[in-house]
């Protein structure tokens, strides 16, 4: 792929990352955010960051599926915008539906299940989000980055229980999330089985030289 074709290509996701809160300041400066523009701003975030989420969890697969390797110049980028969304869902509780009221804010809490869950799901997205600088990779280490980054999974997972807890009848939507979750997980949980078994096959079929009683089991 040619530096100019990274270029536009990068230019448009920062256009489709962008556009679901341009669309947001176009309905505010239009009057057009319905009725409950609380209401409204707070859905519609919730529902990017989530989409951001599963999107960020999607590139790996797609592109070892597809073989498009150069997604995954974009995964962090999309990751960052979901933490964005995230922010700005978070920001709109508690400035615009809370007004920093504390005491309402942990009664809500404690009331609302659901609400817990999305607090999760957004403190377990702060230290990705922390740790996403070349910087950071260095210092924490290849591994051990990558095995804090897992818990984008657990992140979520709790934004799928968050939004079906939310919406209680109608689960419709939550399902699809929760579905199109599980089979990235399934896909992940799948690939790191067939690497763990390419690496032990070669050991227990190698050549008796080096290999003493018991020499496939040490791992
Ligand atoms: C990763 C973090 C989060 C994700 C992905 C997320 C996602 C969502 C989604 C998808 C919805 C429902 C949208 C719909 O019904 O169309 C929602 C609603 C909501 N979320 Fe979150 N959320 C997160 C974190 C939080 C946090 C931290 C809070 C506040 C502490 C919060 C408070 C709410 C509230 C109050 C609603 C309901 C709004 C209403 O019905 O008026 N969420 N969220």
């Amino acid at each position: 792929m040619t530096k100019k074709s990274v270029l536009l290509l990068k230019c448009l996701v920062w256009v489709g990352c962008l556009a679901p809160l341009g669309r947001l300041i176009f309905r505010a400066l239009t009057g057009r955010l319905t009725a409950n523009p609380i209401e409204f701003i707070t859905l519609s975030t919730g529902t990017w960051t989530l989409i951001f989420l599963i999107v960020t969890l999607s590139i790996t697969p797609l592109r070892q599926v597809i073989g498009l390797a150069w997604l995954i110049k974009f995964r962090r980028l999309i990751g960052l915008f979901a933490f964005f969304y995230g922010c700005l869902h978070f920001t709109t509780y508690i400035w615009l539906d809370k007004f920093f009221d504390l005491s309402d804010m942990v009664k809500d809490v404690a009331k609302r299940p659901f609400i817990t869950a999305g607090f999760l799901a957004f403190l377990l997205l702060i230290p990705l989000a922390a740790t996403s600088t070349a910087g950071a990779i260095r210092r924490l280490g290849g591994s051990r980055w990558q095995l804090l980054h897992r818990i984008v999974y657990l992140s979520a997972l709790l934004a799928v229980i968050h939004f079906w807890w939310k919406v209680k009848a109608d689960t419709r939507q939550p399902r699809i999330y929760a579905s199109l979750l599980a089979v990235l997980l399934l896909y992940r949980v799948a690939a790191w089985l067939l690497r763990r078994r390419s690496r032990l096959v070669p050991e227990r079929t190698a050549p008796a030289a080096d290999a003493g009683p018991g020499r496939h089991l040490e791992t």
